[in-house]
C-alpha cells in the first residue's frame, strides 16, 4: 500500500470514529456560526467569567478535601491547607485570585452589555438572569470570606447575622438561632459549596440558552434600531468551536497569571477571631457599601444594595429608545458612568477610612 493510501485510510478511520461519536452525542450541533466580533475582548468577557468559574470549582473541590467547617477547627484546617496539604497553598491562592478576577470580569461584562444596549428587546430577561448571577457571585465571595474564620471572616459573619435581624421574620436563615444542631458556619459552608453553586448552574444554563436562542447581539451602529431580530445564523464569520477555544485560551491565561500572583502574593489569613471587636474592612467588592454603614448604620447594608439592584433591574424597562449605539443613548451612558465612577470612588474612600464598629451584637 502506498503512503498516500495509508494516510487516506487513517483519515477515514478518524472520520468514522468522529461520526460514530457525533451520532451518539450530537456534538456537531455546536458548530453553529457566531459573529466574528463575539471573539473580541468586549464580547468574550462572559465566556472568560465562565472559565473562571470552572477553575474555582476545580480548586474549590481540592480545598474541600482538607477544610473542616466548625468554629473550633475551621481556621486550623486553613493553616493545614497552607502548610501540609499537597499543593494546598498554591491551590488556595489560585482560588482566591481567580475569585477576584471573576468579580472584575463579571462587572466588565455587565458594563459591556450596558454600553452596547444589549439588554434591549429581546434580551431583557437575560439581563435580569445576569443580575441573579451577579448576586450569586457576590454571595459566593461573601460566604467564602467567612470560611477562613479569621478576624475578617468573623466580622463578615457578624454582618450576616445583623442582616438576618434586619430582615425580621424573613431573615431566619441568616440567624445563628435558626438551628442549634449545626453552627451557622456549617450552614454558610453549605451555601458556599452547594446552594449558591447549584443556583449559579441553573442561572448559567438559562443565561446560555438565551444567548444561543437570541444570538450574540450585533455590533451597535448609529443607524441601528434596538430590535435586532433574535437569532442571526447568516451573521456568522466565526464558529462556536473557535469561540470556545478562545474562551479556553483566556481561561488558561487566567490560570497562569493567578499561579504567578499566588507565588508572589499568597492568599492571606488573618489572626484568630476575637469576638466583640471590629477592626477589619470587607474585600473590595463590598467596600462601596462600607461608607454607607458609617453614615447611616447597618440598615444601609439592606437598602443601598436593594436600590442598586432595583435600579439595574429597571434599566431595560427605562431605556426604551429604539437605539443601542452609545452615541444615540448619551443620557443613559452618562448616568451609568456616573454611578460606576461613584461606586469606584466609594471603594477608594473606604480604603482610606479607619474601620468603625457597626455590629452591635457580639456573636
Ligand atoms: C456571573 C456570571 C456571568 C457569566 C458566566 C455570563 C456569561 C455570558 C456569556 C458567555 C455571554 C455571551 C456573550 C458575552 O460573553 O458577552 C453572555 C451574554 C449576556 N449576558 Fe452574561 N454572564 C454573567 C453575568 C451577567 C450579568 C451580571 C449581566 C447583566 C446584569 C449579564 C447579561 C448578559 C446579557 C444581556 C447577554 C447578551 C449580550 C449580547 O447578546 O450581546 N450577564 N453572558
Amino acid at each position: 500500500m502506498t503512503a498516500r493510501a495509508e494516510s487516506d485510510q487513517g483519515v477515514g478511520r478518524w472520520r468514522r470514529a468522529w461520526e460514530a461519536i457525533d451520532e451518539r452525542l450530537g456534538l456537531s450541533g455546536l458548530a453553529y456560526p457566531v459573529p466574528a466580533h463575539a471573539n473580541g475582548i468586549g464580547y468574550i468577557l462572559g465566556g472568560i467569567t465562565f472559565f473562571g468559574f470552572l477553575i474555582l470549582a476545580a480548586t474549590g473541590i481540592w480545598l474541600a478535601q482538607f477544610y473542616h467547617p466548625t468554629p473550633e477547627t475551621a481556621r486550623q484546617s486553613v493553616v493545614y491547607i497552607m502548610n501540609v496539604a499537597p499543593l494546598g497553598d498554591v491551590v488556595r491562592g489560585i482560588h482566591f485570585w481567580v475569585a477576584n478576577i471573576v468579580m472584575a470580569t463579571v462587572l466588565l461584562h455587565m458594563g459591556r452589555v450596558f454600553a452596547t444596549g444589549s439588554y434591549k428587546r429581546p434580551r431583557e430577561a437575560n439581563w435580569l438572569i445576569g443580575l441573579g448571577l451577579l448576586a450569586v457571585t457576590l454571595g459566593l465571595i461573601f460566604t467564602g470570606s467567612v470560611l477562613k474564620w479569621d478576624q475578617e471572616g468573623f466580622e463578615a459573619l457578624g454582618h450576616n447575622v445583623e442582616i438576618g435581624n434586619l430582615l425580621g421574620a424573613f431573615g431566619f436563615w441568616f440567624s445563628a438561632d435558626f438551628t442549634t444542631s449545626l453552627p451557622i458556619l456549617g450552614r454558610l459552608y453549605m451555601a458556599h459549596i452547594v446552594i449558591l453553586p447549584a443556583l449559579g448552574v441553573l442561572l448559567l444554563l438559562a443565561h446560555f440558552l438565551l444567548v444561543k436562542r437570541h444570538g450574540i447581539s450585533a455590533l451597535p451602529t448609529e443607524a441601528d434600531a434596538a430590535v435586532d431580530g433574535g437569532p442571526q445564523p447568516d451573521k456568522g464569520g466565526s464558529t462556536f468551536a473557535v469561540h470556545v477555544v478562545r474562551m479556553a485560551g483566556f481561561g488558561l491565561l487566567m490560570l497562569a497569571v493567578t499561579t504567578v500572583l499566588t507565588l508572589i502574593w499568597p492568599a492571606a489569613l488573618g489572626p484568630r477571631p476575637v469576638p466583640g471587636i471590629e477592626e477589619t474592612k470587607p474585600p473590595w467588592m463590598f467596600q462601596a457599601f462600607y461608607p454607607f454603614e458609617d453614615w447611616f448604620g447597618l440598615s444601609a447594608l439592606l437598602w443601598v444594595p436593594a436600590i442598586l439592584f432595583g435600579g439595574l433591574a429597571l434599566v431595560p424597562f427605562l431605556d426604551r429608545s429604539a437605539y443601542r449605539s452609545p452615541k444615540r443613548r448619551r443620557a443613559v451612558i452618562v448616568i451609568g458612568a456616573v454611578v460606576a465612577v461613584a461606586l469606584a470612588a466609594l471603594v477608594v474612600y473606604a480604603t482610606f477610612t479607619v474601620p468603625q464598629a457597626h455590629v452591635q451584637e457580639a456573636l
